[in-house]
């Protein structure tokens, strides 16, 4: 890869979180139940019976974390608001508690000059709101746009970027389809509804977010490129449905106004009419990337590195085989920097004038290095970013708009059903004193960072 890892003027720099993966205290404040409380406790369901009840602590702990945001040289962190802390039952005006923590975050951040661009939704909904249908339920769209508009209301004279909902696929995908995230529903494809229902939410989120007085919105859609296994028909129809189910369901929607065929008609209430309100226009389209996958058709030799370890039903039209050939984070998942390119570069031939600027709303690595003499030289996470950085330069070399790189993650976290066991930060945490070590890495975009600004 030739690129080097300078980039555009004003191009900018940002790490990543969310609520419940660092927050904690999942009882103070005034903090109703979410989903991922509920699924935490059930037996079986995260790895070792780990939860988010402590996390990070970064409810108490915030200020030291900005003060790591600070010295990293970022200008913009993305973190996620606790609906449940906002609004416990998932209606209402706003938990006075819960608004507090966030006027602190924001404050103690533009004090240190890094802009909040905040997430309103990544996977923890209030419990109430499930127990009345969740995103199955169409109801939750006017709740969404009420709890977007309570938002608005506070925030908007601070936040000069927002972001509506992080990855809908994987809530679809993983939630309500195979049950290996929160709400733990095995659906398959009847959970294609949580799929209309989060775009709906987002298109009427960023409606009430403007009409608030909130600007620059965006949403987190994960992408990645699907490869067909090998050249036969059978494999590159396999992996075109698969890449219309996990990519272009999501993002046609929002930029075009459309389902891929054959879609629409598998989606609930007047789709025509909530397409208009889906596809409103956005500042910027945020993708989180991470790996490609390899699909080919149903032959009993799917890989399960694509699910994170679920075995897909059988009786499916594809499957996702093992990506040979490339070296793996510790979660698993094959490193390929060319993809991170490739997939921008389809945005930009799949959307033309129709894409507005692009932000990496997430792109990092599970490398699971600990501390040896207080020192936490995770050389293969450099190697990962040094790798994607250059393919993202590539990209925009070929004229892809993007404006900004958010890394995942600021520090070590609560990584869903696989608990406390991947290490995604650039900062370790010790989760037992909570200690905050940051890693080589940190030290290494620092300078990367700091090179950008000379
Ligand atoms: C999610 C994060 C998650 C990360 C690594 C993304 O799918 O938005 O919450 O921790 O990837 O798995």
């Amino acid at each position: 890869m030739t690129a080097d890892l300078s980039f555009p003027p004003g191009f900018r720099w940002g790490v990543s979180t969310s609520a419940y993966q660092i927050e904690g205290a999942v009882a103070e404040g005034g903090r109703g139940p979410s989903t991922w409380d509920t699924f935490c406790a059930e037996p079986g369901k995260v790895l070792n019976g780990e939860t988010g009840a402590v996390a990070c602590d970064h409810y108490h702990r915030y200020a030291e974390d900005v003060a790591l945001m600070r010295e990293l040289g970022i200008d913009t962190y993305r973190f996620s608001f606790s609906w449940p802390r906002i609004q416990p039952d998932g209606t209402g005006p706003g938990n006075a508690a819960g608004l507090d923590f966030y006027d602190r975050l924001i404050d103690t951040l533009l004090g240190a000059g890094i802009s909040p661009a905040p997430t309103l939704y990544h996977w923890d909904t209030p419990q109430p709101l499930e127990d009345a249908g969740g995103w199955l339920s169409r109801d939750i769209t006017e709740r969404f746009a009420d709890y977007a508009s309570v938002l608005a209301a506070r925030f908007a004279d601070r936040v000069p970027m927002w972001i509506t909902i992080n990855e809908p696929m994987v809530l679809t995908l993983m939630g309500y389809s195979l049950g290996a995230h929160a709400p733990g529903k095995e659906l398959m494809f009847d959970a294609l509804p949580v799929a209309h229902h989060q775009l709906l939410a987002h298109g009427r989120a960023v409606q009430a977010l403007r009409a608030g007085g909130g600007v620059n919105i965006g949403i987190a859609s994960n992408h990645a490129p699907t490869w067909a296994a090998s050249d036969s028909a059978e494999d590159v129809e396999a992996a075109g449905l698969y890449d219309n189910l996990i990519n272009w369901l999501f993002a046609d929607p929002v930029l075009l106004g459309k389902y891929p065929a054959g879609y629409e008609a598998a989606m609930p209430g007047p789709v025509e009419d909530d397409l208009k309100v889906i596809s409103t226009p956005l500042d910027w389209f945020g993708i989180n990337h991470y790996s490609p996958v390899s699909v080919g058709a149903a032959t009993g030799q799917a890989d399960t590195a694509a699910t994170d370890g679920i075995p897909l039903p059988p009786g499916l039209p594809f499957e996702p085989r093992a990506l040979e050939g490339y070296e793996r984070t510790d979660f698993g998942w094959p490193i390929v920097p060319a993809a991170f390119g490739e997939i921008l570069r389809t945005f930009k031939d799949r959307y033309g004038d129709r894409l507005p600027p692009i932000y990496i709303t997430e792109n990092g690595c599970a490398i699971n290095d600990v501390p040896v003499d207080g020192v936490v030289d995770d050389q293969r996470r450099i190697a990962y970013l040094d790798g994607y950085l250059r393919s993202l330069r590539s990209a925009i070399d070929d004229g892809v708009d993007v404006r900004g790189y958010f890394q995942w993650s600021l520090m070590d976290n609560f990584e869903w059903a696989a608990g406390y066991s991947q290490r995604f930060g650039l900062v370790h945490v010790d989760f037992e004193t909570l200690e905050r070590t940051p890693k080589a890495s940190y030290h290494w975009l620092h300078d990367v960072i700091a090179k950008n600004r000379e």
